[in-house]
Parts: structure tokens; sequence; C-alpha cells
């Protein structure tokens, strides 16, 4: 129950994300389980009220339960309660009991035109939720759950289903954004002047890249269903001149003579056959004395925690992927004929892991 005086006592943190509480008394210990639990409904409440829009609805100013359910086709009632929730969470305010919501300034990245909107994210995050409802089949076999649940593969539903297609790109360009001035800011791109973006997405990267390496041509390479997005992003960085757009598949043949092979959040995607497949295509095609550049998260060993360990689980789910160590970096670079040079981490969860041929 919340004190007169307005302060919450403080909730245990729970394992995994927080301080670990060596003498914790067991009934706090499975507090704090059920906690970590219930974040299940807060995820899906937020997907849900990015679904909705309540952010956007929300952009001019507080408006009710009444007023918001008639602009969602809901319930005034049941979407009170989801509104109540996120309420409690922060993310809005109950101006005053029964009255108006209003977005609070945490709450502000449900709006799609916030700077580090997260709309799409959390949009796309009610599909990533329903791959999980088949979980248990990849613990059983390591394999993606994601066509158990939609019946088909993670990348050829997003090619037949346009709407979800479109949600999961934007999600990308909402999760690279705050990464990529990171990353850009963390590994000198000037010397290069052919640098190939493998999965480049819609060019987000490819962009920030261009700017701080004058001399260079771009290559984004990525399926012919998405590349369109990338072509806009170009056009419109003022960049068609310095960046070519091609659509292909990546298992079939990489762009040539790239000194630099860019690989964001694209390893990941694959088990270690499929991903090895992938970079021995990079290292054929590459220039001599060319380098590859993986942009991945790096799992730190034992209990640390870290957001690799919770999109290990999403991956396998999804792509029957995985989230790696340095060493299994390390060893699939390798198989691959490649050599780990470095690793350079940066402020975001992201490192560049830098290879070259052997
Ligand atoms: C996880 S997203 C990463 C996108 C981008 N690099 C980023 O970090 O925002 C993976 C990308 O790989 C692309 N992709 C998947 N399979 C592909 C294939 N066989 N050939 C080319 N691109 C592919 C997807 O369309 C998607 O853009």
């Amino acid at each position: 129950m919340t004190p007169p005086d307005g302060h919450r006592p403080a909730a245990p943190a729970p394992r995994g994300q927080g301080e670990r509480v060596p003498d914790e008394k067991p009934e706090d210990a499975a507090s704090r389980l059920l906690e970590m639990h219930d974040r299940l409904i807060h995820s899906r409440a937020l997907q849900t009220a990015a679904e909705l829009g309540i952010g956007d609805l929300l952009a001019d100013g507080p408006r009710t339960a009444a007023d918001l359910a008639a602009a969602t086709s809901t319930r005034p009632d049941a979407l009170y309660r989801l509104l109540r929730l996120l309420g409690a969470c922060g993310v809005l305010t109950e101006t005053e009991p029964g009255g108006p919501f209003a977005l609070t300034p945490s709450g502000g990245p449900l709006r799609s035109d916030h700077p580090f909107s997260v709309r799409s994210t959390l949009a796309f995050g009610g599909v990533i939720a329903t791959a999980f409802n088949a979980w248990t089949h990849s613990l059983r076999t390591g394999e993606a759950s994601f066509p158990e649940v939609f019946g088909a593969p993670f990348f050829d539903y997003l090619e037949d289903r346009p709407e979800h297609g479109a949600l999961f790109n934007a999600a990308m360009e909402e999760m690279s954004r705050p990464v990529v001035s990171a990353v850009v800011g963390c590994y000198d791109f000037a010397a290069a002047r052919r640098i190939v973006d493998v999965g480049g997405g819609n060019g987000t990267l490819m962009s920030a890249v261009l700017r701080t390496a004058p001399e260079a041509h771009g290559i984004i390479l990525d399926a012919p269903h998405v590349v369109g997005a990338a072509r806009g992003k170009i056009r419109d960085s003022g960049l068609e001149e310095r960046c070519t757009v091609v659509g292909g598949d990546f298992f079939q043949k990489v762009p040539e003579g790239g000194d630099l092979y860019l690989l964001k959040w694209i390893l990941h995607d694959w088990p270690d056959d499929r991903a090895t497949a992938i970079l021995r295509g990079c290292r054929q095609a590459m220039a001599e004395d060319g380098r590859v550049v993986l942009v991945e998260t790096v799992v730190p060993p034992g209990d640390t925690p870290h957001p690799s360990k919770t999109m290990d689980l999403s991956i396998l789910a999804l792509l029957g992927g995985l989230e790696r160590t340095e060493e299994q970096f390390a060893s699939l670079l390798a198989d691959a004929g490649l050599r780990l040079r470095r690793v350079v981490s940066t402020p975001s969860p992201f490192s560049l892991i830098e290879a070259e041929s052997v």
C-alpha cells in the first residue's frame, strides 16, 4: 500500500537486472520472482498501448478513457484499466481520479514523432510475444518457434505480410537510432573507400557512416522487398551519389571488392552454419586487405546482467539465432577463414568486432 506521503517502499531489485541481495529473506525472494513474472503484464500493456496509438492520441493533451476508447474502438471500462496500470508504471498519469490521462515524460517515446520513439518496437513486441506461445518448442529443439505459430519462417512471413514487415523495419530503425552514433563514434571509417552494409535494412547505419567517411562509396544489400526504404533514406540524406542500394540474398551473393563489410545485427539472426555461410561470402567478395566489422552485442560471462541475454531468447524464438560470446565470435570467424583482430566496445550495448582474412 502506498504510504500517505506518496512514497512507495523501494521494490526489491529483480535478479539479473540489478543488485544482488546476499541475505535475502525467503519471502522477499518469492515476492521478487512474482514481480519479475508480472512484467509480462506490463509489457503486454505497453504493446497494446503502442498498437492502439495511445501516445499519438495524447500528443495534444490529456484525454479521458471514454474519449480514447471511442478513438480506438475499445470498451471505456476495459481501456481505463489498461491506462490505470500504465499510470501506475509512470508512463501515463491520471490527472485526477477517473479524469483524463496524460503522457508523462517517461511515456513520451510512445509517440511516433518523439526523437527516440519506440512505438513500432513495442507494437512489434506483440508479434514476438505470440512467437513465445510456442517457446517450449525452441527449448526442446533449439529451433525457432515462430514458424510453429505463424506457419512460415520469420523473414518469409514479413515479406508476405507487408504491414508487419514495415513495422519490423520501423522497429529496426528505432532500435538503431540511439546505437548508430555510439558505433560510428568508436571506429575510424575514414580510410575506407568501398563500404558494403550487408543486411543494411533501411540505411540508417550507412547514412551515418558515409558522413564520417567522405571519400567512401557505400553499397547497401538487403532483401528486395526491404530496399525501397533504404533508397528513400539515402535520398533523404542527400547521399544518392555516394551510395548504391542493391536487392538480393546475402546467402547467394555479396557485392564484391569492398574494403569494409559491415554486418549490424545480422549474424545474431542465424545459427552457426548459416552465419558462417554469410561470413564466407563476405570473405570471398572482399578486396585484399579488406575487413569485416560485425556490430553485435557480446554476451558477457557468468551472471553479469546484459541486454544480450534477453535478446538471446527472443532471437531463438524468432529465428533460431543466438547472441554470442567473444569466444563464439572468434570461432565463427575462424570457420569462415577470418581472424578476429579486436573487439571495440561502445557506450551502447553493441560492440564492433573487427576481422580480417587469415
Ligand atoms: C535484424 S535486421 C538488421 C537490419 C540492420 N542491419 C539494422 O541493424 O538495423 C536483419 C536484416 O537482414 C535482412 N535479411 C534477412 N535475410 C536476408 C537475406 N537472405 N538477404 C539479404 N538480407 C536479408 C532483413 O531484411 C533485415 O533488414
